[in-house]
């Protein structure tokens, strides 16, 4: 189970913030390359076939990790550095490994065994949402006709139902941005504020590994990020900071200090790759995860992002 208010502060001050001191001594002053989150796409199936999506393959080419298999890449990662570890897939809620009886649950708790200090699990709601990790994104990318435009029909009242069924203490929503949804940003940005299940939303930009005419083009890009600035200002929950969104809207900004290997990714078929796969695919000049300009910014100490990072879980 997520654990109490007490106990994480507890185990912030014992534990998590001298190791993190100590990782940002070797990162930075000994030149050390060490991740410090972990993302690892158990499985690429999924129940939806979301337009934006680079991750779902289909067919015969569908992979999914044992249960072995995703402890060796736990203790891989954990090795590595890393004590953040977020299960993405596919659709996480779907993965089952029946010779050991496991679900996704079973996989927070080995990851709580391995070390790792925090948990999250990303899913798209199509399901209950009984999911034990200390943080849950759900994915909400806009109002019921923008969303279901993009993820299919029916997707938004279903995935809404099943925020109101859930007894999470910390569920928060992530929201993909395209050229198609972005009117609705405000909108979202509003649902959340007045949701009395939901705590926060993140926001990112399509990453154009695909379909070309779902790229934000820039002056769209200009006038969301201004807005989530605006809405953050005047108390709207969102997660990405400050200076995160003022970088966001031009990825190029902050091309000479991106850090994008404080992130390790294991993809469903065990390929390990100590950096955003995005790099190796040319996307980052036009790149849109919020987390990108967090990363930069958590490496230079910056004060709004250390403290957000650390208000996320709780
Ligand atoms: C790949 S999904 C996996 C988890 C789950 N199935 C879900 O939809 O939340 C994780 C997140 O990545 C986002 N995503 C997928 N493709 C993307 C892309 N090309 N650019 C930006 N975000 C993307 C999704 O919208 C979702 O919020
Ligand atoms: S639900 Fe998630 S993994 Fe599935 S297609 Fe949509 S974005 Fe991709």
């Amino acid at each position: 189970m997520p654990l109490r208010k007490e106990q994480l502060l507890n185990q912030r001050i014992v534990k998590e913030l001298p190791y993190y001191a100590c990782w940002f001594v070797r990162c930075k002053l000994l030149g050390e390359r060490r991740p410090l989150q972990s993302v690892i796409f158990i499985t690429d199936r999924c129940n939806l076939k979301c337009k934006h999506c680079n991750v779902v393959r289909e067919g015969p080419y569908v992979s999914t990790m044992t249960y072995d298999e995703v402890r060796e890449h736990l203790q891989f990662s954990y090795d590595a550095g890393s004590r953040i570890v977020d299960f993405e897939g596919g659709e996480p809620l779907l993965w089952r490994d029946r010779v050991h009886g496991a679900d996704i649950n079973t996989l927070v708790e080995l990851a709580r065994e391995v070390g790792f200090f925090s948990t999250t699990v990303t899913t798209n709601a199509q399901q209950p949402i009984n999911v034990n990790s200390d943080l849950v994104w759900i994915s909400i990318d806009g109002l019921e006709s923008e969303h279901d435009y993009q993820r299919g029909v029916g997707t938004f009242a279903k995935a809404l139902h099943h925020i109101s069924e859930a007894t999470h203490p910390n569920m928060n929503v992530n929201m993909t941005v395209t050229a198609h949804n972005w009117r609705d940003f405000a909108q979202v940005a509003k649902l959340v504020k007045d949701h009395p299940k939901l705590k926060r939303m993140s926001f990112s930009f399509y990453v154009p590994y695909g379909d070309r005419a779902l790229v934000v083009p820039p002056a769209v890009r200009a006038k969301i990020t201004a807005t989530a600035n605006l809405l953050k200002r005047v108390g709207y929950p969102i997660m990405n900071s400050k200076t995160g969104i003022k970088l966001l809207r031009n990825p190029k900004s902050f091309a000479h200090y991106r850090a994008c290997w404080i992130s390790n990714f294991v993809e469903s078929d065990g390929t390990r790759i100590m950096h955003c796969p995005g790099q190796d695919a040319g996307v980052c000049d036009e790149c849109g995860f919020g987390m990108g300009p967090e990363m930069a910014l958590l490496f230079r100490l910056h004060p709004e992002m250390v403290l957000s990072g650390l208000r996320v879980r709780g």
